[in-house]
């Protein structure tokens, strides 16, 4: 049966084995492990036809109603240089992003009648992506939608917002990804033991990344398929939640 708006709860976009890490809880995974970083890309839980009704959902809903988001390199970043292997690079981006709030504006109003606000805010969302890290989440922030055309990237960064109280000791990302079938590839690559040198595929048709923030990572250009470079769009739906009061370290 095709989507025609996302369901009320996340647990209904899930397949068996999405369902059962609700029911059993997640038995492998990154969270927990010793010298483990804190992420982790849940794969093959939603449908790949379901997959395919929420891009088709976002596009109708948002495609072009997002806004253009760049950072560039800096020129002087190398002609100011005056020692050798002395650069350090800024962060750059290049993406299309909306945060979704509760004022009363037209996309807020669009991501509430798809059903988008309602499946962000579901508390089987939040027990999935608890059950993935095996730690309690807190209040939950903000809810944001992102795009990544062909060439769109984010260079290392890690997230890090020491002058926010309610976030400064870490928070929780929820990453909701779906791809459509023009996307050809981009990569998440994060910290491993003082390298940044591990690696995610991020082009599948659906993915769920949990982060517990901050750690340094970044994305590689999302690259569409030869010829169809103008139509690849991958998707990213956004939720944050801060750790819970007892983690939070005065
Ligand atoms: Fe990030």
């Amino acid at each position: 049966m095709k989507l025609k708006k996302f369901p009320a709860e996340f647990e209904d976009l899930l397949n068996k084995n999405g369902r059962k890490i609700l029911k059993e809880g997640y038995a492998s995974g990154n969270f927990g492990k010793k010298g483990g970083t804190p992420i982790e890309v849940v794969k093959g839980v939603i449908d790949d036809a379901v997959a395919a009704d929420c891009v088709a959902i976002l596009h109708e809903n948002f495609h072009g109603r997002l806004k253009n988001v760049a950072s560039r390199l800096d020129p002087q970043a190398i002609t100011s240089m005056k020692k050798n292997y002395s650069e350090k690079l800024a962060k750059t981006l290049k993406m299309q992003t909306l945060e979704l709030g509760v004022n009363k504006t037209k996309t807020n109003q669009m991501a509430h009648d798809c059903g988008l606000m309602q499946m962000m805010a579901s508390d089987s969302l939040k027990a999935f992506a608890e059950a993935v890290t095996k730690e309690p989440f807190g209040q939950a922030q903000n809810n944001q939608i992102i795009c990544y055309r062909h060439g769109d990237y984010v260079s290392p960064h890690n997230d890090h917002h020491p002058e926010n109280e309610d976030i400064r000791h870490g928070y929780y990302d929820i990453h909701l990804m779906f791809s459509n079938e023009h996307v050809k590839h981009q990569w998440l690559v994060y910290e491993k033991d003082g390298f940044l040198n591990s690696t995610y595929d991020i082009a599948s048709p659906s993915a769920i990344a949990i982060y517990r923030l901050p750690f340094w990572h970044y994305t590689t250009p999302m690259m569409g398929r030869e010829g169809k470079e103008d139509k690849a769009h991958r998707w990213l739906l956004l939720r944050s939640f801060e750790m819970p009061e007892k983690r939070k370290r005065k």
